[in-house]
């Protein structure tokens, strides 16, 4: 959910008759959410959207909690990973989860992708860590960079193409619920306020439409229920000529993210970015440093009774954290304290600014390790404090 926007060809009323130039109609298909009652667009098709020729073997698309990993604080070491797998969706890794959201990293060896994409089982927040390129979907083009978060709502049908050059490491999150700018950003008629963060110019939306109407056999993945359904269909999924409504793509850098700060430490939630079902997403991004004479920018030890903590380090010097990587996660679990290692409270008295660059996911039921995320654990995390 973002805002209202348009793009390509539309006809002046919706539910009219709109043809095409060899006088057939376009195919309206109305995708909404939550029954008739949430945001909704509408998308105009040069085919038939159910125009399926063949459907294969369905195939298991997830993954299984280890739950003998225990209470541990936790430390993912991933940052020595190369690519993860072939394509964009077998270099799919989910290395936490339950059963609102699932985390994971993504770094395919084929940039570009052929087939299409299509996630029935949840809304898709991914953060580009490293790469450049364009996604394709029915909403249009969008180019995406370096740090950007992509917000991607479910059934919509994509392929990328990344640049060849360059690394190139994705950050996925799959969320069961919507995800939303936070709700307590928004006026009442959902205009982001003045005190939030970013405003509607930070959010892009596709920017030019892409129309594909050649007839064809055109793969589309479909994940639903864990399962990976291959649906073949006689044109492009990507057969639209315009679109309007307010369920689309869209991306949000990192780096737009305008950062709160005070005299005084300033607890997690200046950072929130998104919110969803049973989680919330904040960024840390550079910024300057508590102000009053007697401040400690290091964070206090924290015992956070109801959630669980994710961070995931994307650049820059942790300063109340050591033998945390690039590309490491920290799962620091409800339930048990968590806080800076020792030595960097002291240090980090008089320091003025900070360039570090995360992304945290807060859930508030019990986040685990997939069976996956096991072969990264780094065992002597959870006595890392130990003096
Ligand atoms: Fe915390």
């Amino acid at each position: 959910m973002a805002y209202y926007h348009r793009l390509g060809n539309i006809p002046p009323k919706r539910h009219t008759q709109f043809r095409q130039p060899d006088g057939s109609l376009y195919k309206e298909e109305l995708v909404s959410s939550k029954g008739f009652s949430g945001i909704y667009s509408n998308l105009y098709h040069i085919h038939n959207p159910n125009n399926v020729q063949n459907i294969g073997k369905p195939t298991p698309f997830d993954w299984e909690i280890a739950k003998e990993h225990g209470l541990n604080q936790t430390h993912l070491k991933t940052a020595g990973v190369g690519t993860t797998g072939k394509d964009y969706l077998s270099a799919r890794k989910m290395l936490m989860m339950n059963n609102d959201v699932m985390m994971g990293i993504c770094s395919p060896e084929q940039r570009k992708m052929d087939y299409f994409f299509k996630n029935a089982d949840g809304d898709e927040l991914l953060y580009i860590h490293d790469g450049e390129g364009v996604m394709y979907s029915q909403f249009g083009k969008l180019e995406v960079r370096q740090g950007d978060y992509i917000v991607i709502p479910r059934t919509t049908i994509y392929r990328f193409e990344f640049k060849e050059e360059g690394p190139l490491r994705i950050l996925v999150i799959e969320s069961k619920g919507p995800i939303e700018t936070v709700k307590r950003y928004r006026n009442e008629v959902g205009q982001l306020l003045e005190h939030s963060p970013y405003c509607e110019r930070d959010i892009r939306p596709p920017h030019e439409m892409h129309t594909e109407s050649e007839k064809g056999e055109y793969l589309v993945q479909i994940k639903k229920q864990g399962m990976l359904h291959p649906y073949t269909y006689g044109h492009s999924p990507l057969d639209i000529v315009g679109w309007d409504g307010y369920l689309y793509p869209y991306a949000l850098s990192i780096h737009d993210f305008e950062p709160i700060t005070g005299r005084i430490h300033q607890p997690p939630p200046v950072h929130q970015t998104f919110q969803a079902w049973g989680f919330v997403i904040c960024s840390f991004v550079p910024r300057l440093f508590d102000y009053h004479p007697l401040a400690i920018p290091a964070p206090y030890n924290h015992s956070n009774i109801d959630s669980d903590e994710i961070l995931y380090y994307a650049e820059g010097e942790f300063m109340s954290r050591k033998g945390i990587d690039r590309g490491s996660f920290t799962l620091h679990m409800g339930g048990l304290p968590h806080g800076p290692h020792p030595g960097t409270v002291e240090k980090s008295i008089g320091a003025k600014a900070t360039e570090e660059l995360a992304v945290m996911l807060d859930t508030f039921k019990p986040m685990f390790v997939t069976t996956q995320g096991l072969e990264f654990v780094d065992r002597n995390y959870p006595m890392s404090w130990t003096e």
